[in-house]
């Protein structure tokens, strides 16, 4: 099986990206910051803050989360329901940045990442794909651009989708998510040592795109 990892911080444009990428060669797409975020969502249907000032493995006991591919497309589901679209809000992401720093929660998602990837030809999204889940992936990608790029883009994101938010506070935001990514003790946000380094500050969507296939086409001739 061929796998893709690409790593890398919040509003990079890792999930557009991968998404349209697998959709080229043909493989599916795995988004494991929803399992992060569904994971999180749990937390925040049970009423805890980031501070998670709780018992996480009798939480996780009673949790299921899975992924499953409805039309070649990525849905995950927390306790038997689709929560696809839930997982969305800026709460999510921040509750979704708590959780993933315990390393009861990375156990809990990471054989089912790697099972994907062995029954898969896959391009995998997140944040220790190349590190951690799959360090022998056929081609590790760290995809990356400015903070500010970053919360342009993902403010934007937002508005379109309606939510009533700032600027100021995305980036604050993305600021401090990318502080709790790079720093937190387990499986923290680096680029693994044999990663391509993709810098799309200042890139539109179709240029960033071009960059990444064109690593891709180098990055798996032959393997
Ligand atoms: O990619 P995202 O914004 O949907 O990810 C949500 C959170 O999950 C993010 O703050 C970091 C975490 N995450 C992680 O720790 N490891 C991954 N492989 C994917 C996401």
């Amino acid at each position: 099986m061929v796998s893709i990892a690409i790593d890398g911080p919040a509003g990079a444009g890792k999930s557009t990206l991968s998404r349209t990428v697998a959709k080229k060669l043909g493989f599916i797409y795995v988004d494991t910051g929803a399992l992060y975020r569904t994971v999180g969502l749990k937390f925040l249907n049970l009423g805890y803050d980031t501070d998670l000032n709780c018992e996480i493995g009798d939480v996780l006991n009673n949790t299921t989360a899975y992924i499953r591919f409805v039309n070649g497309e990525q849905r995950v589901f927390l306790d038997g329901n689709d929560v696809s679209d839930l997982i969305r809000t800026p709460k999510a992401s921040m509750m979704a940045s708590a959780v993933s720093a315990k390393p009861e929660v990375r156990e809990f998602l990471l054989n089912m990442q790697r099972k994907l990837a062995e029954d898969n030809n896959v391009v995998m999204d997140g944040r220790d794909i190349g590190t951690v889940v799959l360090p022998n992936a056929t081609l590790k990608i760290y995809l990356t651009a400015s903070a500010e790029d970053r919360a342009m883009r993902r403010y934007k994101e937002l508005c379109e989708k309606g939510e009533n938010v700032t600027f100021e506070d995305v980036y604050k935001d993305m600021v401090q998510r990318d502080y709790n990514d790079m720093n937190r003790p387990i499986s923290p946000l680096k680029k693994a040592d044999d990663a391509v380094l993709a810098d799309t500050t200042g890139y539109e969507f179709e240029q960033s795109l071009e960059l990444l296939l064109k690593i891709i086409e180098e990055g798996i001739k032959g393997k």
